[in-house]
């Protein structure tokens, strides 16, 4: 979706700074596109109006790590191309420029205060001493000749610099991480005032190329979508019926028995309402406890997951082509991270866990149709609320493919999924009531496979412990614990060991992510 506007490329050196990058770039105004480090090439600069090297997680000295072509970026900067490197791409820059990098006496891990130590455009509008954060073992000992030093901190002489005459510029810290204070600022001076761009990113307005795009790739045939009602897959195939009208689309809502209560004839529901023709319910529920079975690994089960749901997918696309005629094409909702850049996964987390979701039917033979694979999750949501989508669907919480399957510790029972979704509806109740549901990037219980001693009316009682997990985050990959008010807290407690049977233990997730990860398998 590069458009007429110049972009901002950002070179990807691994971890998750290149994505958090483009996006705060994005939340500025400005179209920022990720590249693998390996696959930057000359071709990405044309059309480029700035070029950013993200952080990563390796050692600029050290045997194999992460090399760019760096006649690229000679090239960026002979032509006078805006370059911003930032933690590794600053140490990246200074050795390449001929300064020094070596490993530090000691890490800067966190906040660490930075000190301003001269006049230069990149911190206009920030203070002398300001809070950024560090994450870094490294620290560039000598600036390349020609530089600048225009920051430090206690641990890094050079935690900013900038190369003289060019418009080159290496910070140590992060400033696309919300805790360094003046972290926008920054970034909005270097591309205002180094690089000389106008903020014109506003993807809402792009509906319209979406929907052109779209219509210029149909050739015909049926349109097979996986749906689930998340703003996602929603969203995408709204886009598609807006290009192509609804007859060829064919939603199938797979009832997994892992959703949440009444959610797939709510989806269904919710999905005709926005002018969807076809909107298929198929319950599978049986055939996904029977695969769970005895099952308690989560790697395990996600993979059995996705057997059935690839299962059933199929069984009911041949059933619809038996009665609709042949189908093309298969809509899915993947987003930015979930692609893949330059044979390495966009989001750190697919590496952790196997979300079936982002490989779906390559079995099926069908044409794959992404219009939202440009999009960060945000700007999906702008999307959809400029379409005029409900805000049920919009606002709504991820939910991941497996369901509750992996908010089940251990091995899945009908029994145990009872307990979590009663008690699910009850955390989105209390969290909804209290206005918080919107601000918190997930919230939900978890099912422990512990049982616990306690009291209920006189008797002792020995039932389970349920975990609750709310977290605040951007994207899911770094997510905080939500400082929930204790009063809310008690309430989801009190409610659920009163209402929930065999429950008698409600916990409070208090780990961020990393080390931990939002869901528990
Ligand atoms: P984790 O638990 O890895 O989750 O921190 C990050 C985000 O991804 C969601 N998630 C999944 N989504 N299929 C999905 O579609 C999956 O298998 C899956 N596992 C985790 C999770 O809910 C969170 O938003």
């Amino acid at each position: 979706m590069r458009g007429t506007r110049r972009e901002v490329v950002v070179v990807d050196f691994g971890g998750q700074y290149a994505h958090l990058i483009a996006r705060r770039v994005r939340e500025l105004g400005f179209y920022a596109r990720v590249v693998g480090y390996d696959s930057l090439s000359l071709r990405d600069l044309e059309g480029a109006g700035a070029l950013i090297l993200s952080g990563g997680p390796h050692s600029v000295y050290e045997e194999g790590a992460p090399m760019p072509d760096t006649r690229v970026i000679r090239r960026a900067i002979d032509s006078g191309l805006a370059v911003l490197g930032i933690c590794y791409g600053h140490q990246l820059l200074s050795r390449m420029l001929g300064g020094e990098v070596r490993r530090g006496e000691k890490g800067e891990y966190g906040s660490s205060t930075l000190e301003v130590v001269a006049d230069d455009v990149i911190f206009r509008g920030t203070p002398r001493l300001q809070r950024v954060w560090m994450s870094h073992r490294d620290v560039v000992e000598r600036a390349p000749p020609g530089s600048r030093v225009l920051a430090r901190t206690s641990v890094s002489r050079i935690a900013a610099f900038r190369l003289v005459g060019a418009r080159v510029y290496g910070l140590q810290f992060h400033p696309e991480v919300r805790h360094t204070e003046y972290g926008s600022t920054i970034l909005r001076n270097f591309l205002v005032e180094v690089a000389e761009l106008e903020p014109s990113w506003r993807p809402e307005e792009l509906v319209g190329e979406i929907v052109r795009r779209i219509r210029d790739r149909y050739r015909g045939g049926n349109v097979l979508v996986a749906a689930s009602g998340g703003v996602d897959s929603t969203t995408a195939a709204y886009l598609v019926k807006m290009a192509i009208g609804a007859e060829p689309i064919h939603l199938v809502v797979i009832d997994t028995g892992l959703l949440r209560r009444g959610e797939a004839g709510w989806a269904q529901r919710t999905l005709k309402s926005l002018g969807f023709k076809h909107v298929h319910l198929v319950d599978a529920a049986e055939e996904f406890l029977d695969a769970l079975r005895g099952v308690d690994d989560p790697e395990e089960k996600r993979r059995a997951i996705a057997e059935v749901y690839f299962r059933v997918l199929e069984r009911e696309a041949e059933r619809l082509e038996r009665e609709y005629g042949e189908f093309r094409y298969l809509v899915q909702g993947t987003i930015y991270p979930d692609r893949i850049e330059s044979g390495r996964a966009g989001r750190s987390s697919d590496r952790i866990k196997s979300h079936h979701n982002v490989t779906l039917p390559e079995r099926l033979r069908l044409e794959v149709i992404e219009p939202l694979a440009d999009f960060y999750k945000d700007e999906v949501r702008r999307i959809a609320r400029a379409l005029g989508l409900p805000g049920e669907v919009v606002e709504r919480h991820p939910f991941p493919g497996p369901g509750l399957a992996v908010r089940v510790v251990g091995e899945v029972t009908r029994e145990k999924l009872e307990i979590v979704r009663r008690a699910t509806e009850i955390v989105e109740e209390e969290l909804r009531r209290a206005g918080l549901y919107g601000q918190l990037w997930q919230a939900f219980p978890v099912l422990l496979p512990v049982k616990t001693t306690g009291v209920k009316g006189d008797a002792r009682s020995y039932e389970y412990a349920i975990a609750i997990r709310a977290v605040v985050s951007e994207d899911a990959m770094t997510a905080e614990f939500a400082k929930l008010p204790w009063d809310v807290l008690e309430r989801i407690a009190s409610r659920i060991v009163n209402e929930v049977e065999g429950v008698n233990r409600v916990l409070y997730d208090v780990t961020n992510k990393p080390p931990a990860t939002i869901e528990f398998e």
